[in-house]
């Protein structure tokens, strides 16, 4: 099993940038999901992230920074960056630290197994405090960048606790995985990434930050991403999958299959916001209504009903709106 460290001991913080230093990996806890995180500037270290994952190595990874100094960002990712334009470092002021991930062009001499290939760079500035102060403690020990992708393994549910990293890699030692208990992600989702690479914000992934906000705070339109887009894993068409199978449907003909079912629904769980009517002994979620909520929990959610012994999960289909874009999207893909 790994080894589960409470992030509250600052002990705990040295022992984990000690790891990052020497080229290990750390289960680091995030705003949105937890990472899997090693020095994005060791080449044998990120392949361990790849292999410990299952993940196909030209699947660019996200690589975090600690808050810059002096809230200068632009000097903050020079030393990866190449031209940073301004509406980048515009959405960097008004979102780092936070749930955002901007890819940039890359200096090619810098982090190429954690860009997976690309000539481009995924960064974020994470604001929970334990990945803050980690990347802090790992930057004194002469890391720059912590590569780290969600600490899952390959297509299957992003973790949000601590015990749903050690679930997903039960089979390493903790030797092998030292992972900081940090509690449950706040956000619960993944950070919105915009392409900032193409001369104009492009959005890659919807998170909790939305295109209309990212649009006021740069000043320009967000493009939605077209098949010139470069390849990530969370655009995958099927990702963030249960091992039982997900359908979504609007609340009147998930009420009527329930209908149909009877009893004969109790190898089903649903999650849904309306407030539908089940026979007895069937599992039912209540979706909260607020996106932020449904978002926090939504990970967490999906992992008890797929172990909770029942072969289908039905979920009702969240709102339109943009509030509700990374929500659905999370739900679509693991539908698909
Ligand atoms: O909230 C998050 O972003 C979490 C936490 C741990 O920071 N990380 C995360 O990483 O979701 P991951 O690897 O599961 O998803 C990162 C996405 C992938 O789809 C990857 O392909 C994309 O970001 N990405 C990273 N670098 C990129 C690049 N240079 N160009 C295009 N896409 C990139
Ligand atoms: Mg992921």
């Amino acid at each position: 099993m790994p080894l589960v460290l409470n992030a509250a001991d600052p002990v705990a913080i040295e022992q984990a940038a000690q790891r990052l230093a020497a080229g290990g990996l750390v289960g680091m806890p995030t705003e949105t999901v937890y990472g899997l995180a090693a020095d994005a500037g060791n080449a044998s270290a990120v392949r361990g992230i790849f292999e410990a994952k299952g993940r196909p190595s030209d699947h660019p990874l996200i690589v975090h920074l600690p808050p810059a100094q002096d809230g200068d960002w632009r000097v903050a990712v020079a030393p990866l960056t190449r031209e940073v334009p301004d509406f980048a470092v515009r959405l960097m002021a008004a979102f780092w630290p936070g749930p955002l991930t901007l890819i940039l062009p890359r200096r090619p001499e810098v982090a190429a197994v954690a860009a997976g290939g690309q000539d481009t760079i995924g960064l974020r500035c994470p604001s929970h405090p334990v990945a803050q102060a980690l990347l802090s403690a790992a930057r004194l020990l002469g890391v720059h960048g912590v590569a780290a992708p969600s600490a899952n393994r390959f297509g299957r549910v992003s973790p949000t606790t601590a015990a749903h990293v050690a679930e997903e890699f039960a089979a390493l030692s903790g030797d092998a995985l030292l992972i900081l208990d940090g509690g449950a992600c706040p956000v619960g989702i993944e950070s919105t990434i915009v392409d900032c690479s193409r001369g104009q914000p492009v959005l890659l992934r919807p998170g909790m930050i939305t295109p209309v906000q990212l649009a006021a705070a740069c000043g320009l339109p967000v493009r939605e991403r077209d098949d010139a887009a470069p390849r990530a894993s969370g655009t995958l068409e099927s990702h963030y999958a249960p091992s039982v199978p997900v359908r979504l449907m609007d609340a009147k003909p998930l009420q009527a299959a329930l209908d149909v079912l009877g009893a004969d629904a109790r190898h089903i769980a649903v999650y849904a916001r309306a407030p539908l009517k089940t026979a007895r002994g069937v599992m039912l979620r209540r979706m909260p209504d607020d996106p932020a909520l449904a978002a926090q929990e939504l990970f967490a959610v999906l992992r008890e009903l797929d172990t909770s012994g029942v072969r289908l999960i039905w979920v009702e289909t969240p709102p339109g709106g943009e509030a509700w874009d990374g929500v659905r999207d999370r739900l679509q893909r693991a539908a698909a």
